[in-house]
C-alpha cells in the first residue's frame, strides 16, 4: 500500500476540512441541542460533490476513489458527526448500492439525483428483531406479479425523514431464509409509505433517524435490485463499503477530540505550568495520538483494498471494530484532559463522546465486526 497521498487526494482532505470549520463549525452546538437537520449544510455539501464521491461523473458523482471518501469522512466528523452520518449513508449505502448492482433505468432515475446532491437516499435494513440478525427480517414483500406488496416497520433508519430514495430490504421467500430476500427501492410519496416518530438520540442529535411504515405499498418489480432473492446479499456487499465510512466517522470523531484536547493542554495551567508539561497529561495525549494514527492507517487500508478491486470484507470490519473502540476511548479521555470544562457542550468534547458511541453501534455492533473477523481467521 502506497502511504503517500496523492495532490488529489491532499485536495479533497484540505477541502472537506475547510469546509467544515467553516461552515459546519458555527451551528453545530445549536444543531445538537435542538436536534435539527443540518439540511442547508448537506445541501452545500452535495453541490461541493461530497454526496456522490466515488460515483462515476456519467451517473452524477465526483468520480473520487475510496481513500479521497475516508479522507473527506474523518473531517466532515471531526466537527459534526451528524452531516458526516447523513453523507456516508447516502454515499457508500444508496449510491454504491446503485451503482454496483442497479440497472440502467434505476441508475438514471434514482442515482444521478442522489450522487449529485439534488436528493438525499436511506438504506432501510434495520427492524424491531433485526440489527445484527440480519437474516431475521418480518418486513415482507409480496410477489403480485407486476409488483411487491410491501408490508412492515423499519427501525433507527438514518435520513428517515429528509430522505426521498429508500432501499428496503424485505423477506418476499421466507422459506428460502436469505436466498428469499430482495432490496426494493421505494419513492418517499409512494401511498401507504409512512414516516414514523423522530428518534430522541444520545449523540448524533443533529441526524433525523426515525422509523418507517410501509402499509402495503406497491413497488413496481422494475425497482428490485439485482436477481430475485439478491436483497441479503447486496445488504452485506453494501455494507462492508459502508463500514469504511463509518470506520472513517469514528476516525475523525477520534481525532477531533485530540485535537481539542492537544490545544487546550498547551493552553491551561495548572501547578505553574502548562498542563501538558505534566508526564500524567503527556502520556495520555501520546496514546491518543498512537491508537488515532493505527486507527488512520486501518481505515486507508480498508479504503485502499477497495479502490485496487481486492477483497475489503475483512479490512472493513477491523477498521471499524478498532477505530469506534478508539473513538469511544479517546473521547471520554479528551473530555478527561479538559476537565470541567469538558463537561459543558461550548467546548465540543462533551458531544463528540456521545457522537462516538454510535459507532460502536451502527452498519453492524462491534459484536458483528467480531463475528466477520473471527470467521475470517479461523476459516
Ligand atoms: N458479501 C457477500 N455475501 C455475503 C457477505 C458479504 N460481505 N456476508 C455474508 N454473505 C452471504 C454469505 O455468503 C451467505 O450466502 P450463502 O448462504 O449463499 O453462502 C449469506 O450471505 C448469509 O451469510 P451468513 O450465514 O454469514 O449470515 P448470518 O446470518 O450468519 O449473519 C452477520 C452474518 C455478519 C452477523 C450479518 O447478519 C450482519 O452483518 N449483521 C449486521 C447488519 C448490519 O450491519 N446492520 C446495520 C444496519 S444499516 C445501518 O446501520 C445504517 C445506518 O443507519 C448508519
Amino acid at each position: 500500500m502506497n502511504l503517500q497521498l496523492t495532490e488529489e487526494q491532499i485536495a479533497v482532505r484540505d477541502a472537506a476540512r475547510d469546509f467544515a470549520q467553516n461552515v459546519l463549525k458555527p451551528g453545530v452546538i445549536e444543531r445538537d441541542r435542538e436536534q435539527r437537520f443540518p439540511a442547508e449544510e448537506i445541501k452545500q455539501l452535495g453541490e461541493l460533490g461530497f454526496m456522490g464521491m466515488m460515483v462515476d461523473p456519467a451517473y452524477g458523482g465526483s468520480g473520487m476513489d475510496t481513500v479521497s471518501y475516508a479522507l473527506a469522512m474523518e473531517e466532515i466528523s471531526k466537527i459534526d458527526a451528524s452531516a458526516s452520518v447523513c453523507m456516508s449513508v447516502n454515499n457508500s449505502l444508496v449510491c454504491y448500492g446503485l451503482q454496483a448492482f442497479g440497472t440502467e433505468e434505476q441508475k438514471q432515475k434514482y442515482l444521478v439525483p442522489l450522487a449529485s446532491g439534488q436528493k438525499i437516499g436511506a438504506f432501510c435494513l434495520s427492524e424491531p428483531e433485526a440489527g445484527s440478525d440480519a437474516t431475521s427480517q418480518r418486513t415482507t414483500a409480496i410477489d403480485m406479479g407486476d409488483h411487491y406488496l410491501l408490508n412492515g416497520t423499519k427501525n433507527w433508519i438514518t435520513n428517515g425523514n429528509s430522505a426521498s430514495t429508500y432501499l428496503v430490504i424485505a423477506q418476499t421467500d421466507a422459506e428460502k431464509g436469505h436466498r428469499g430476500i430482495n432490496a426494493l427501492i421505494v419513492e418517499r410519496d409512494m401511498p401507504g409509505f409512512l414516516v414514523g416518530a423522530k428518534e430522541d438520540k444520545l449523540g448524533i442529535r443533529g441526524s433525523d433517524t426515525h422509523t418507517l411504515m410501509f402499509n402495503d405499498v406497491k413497488v413496481p418489480k422494475e425497482n428490485r435490485i439485482g436477481e430475485d432473492g439478491f436483497g441479503f446479499k447486496f445488504a452485506m456487499k453494501t455494507l462492508a463499503g459502508g463500514r469504511i465510512g463509518i470506520a472513517a466517522q469514528a476516525l475523525g470523531i477520534a481525532s477531533g477530540a485530540y485535537e481539542l484536547a492537544l490545544a487546550y493542554s498547551q493552553e491551561r495551567k495548572a501547578f505553574g505550568k502548562e498542563i501538558s508539561r505534566h508526564q500524567a497529561i503527556a502520556f495520555k495525549l501520546a496514546d491518543m495520538a498512537t491508537q488515532i494514527e493505527a486507527a488512520r492507517l486501518l481505515v486507508l487500508k480498508s479504503a485502499w483494498l477497495k479502490d485496487q478491486g481486492e477483497d475489503y470484507d475483512l479490512a472493513s470490519s477491523m477498521a471499524k471494530l478498532y477505530a469506534s473502540e478508539v473513538a469511544m476511548k479517546q473521547t471520554v479521555e479528551a473530555v478527561q484532559i479538559h476537565g470541567g470544562y469538558g463537561y459543558v457542550k461550548e467546548y465540543h468534547v462533551e458531544r463528540l463522546m456521545r457522537d462516538a458511541k454510535i459507532t460502536q453501534i451502527y452498519e453492524g455492533t462491534s459484536e458483528v465486526q467480531r463475528i466477520v473477523i473471527s470467521r475470517s481467521v479461523l476459516s
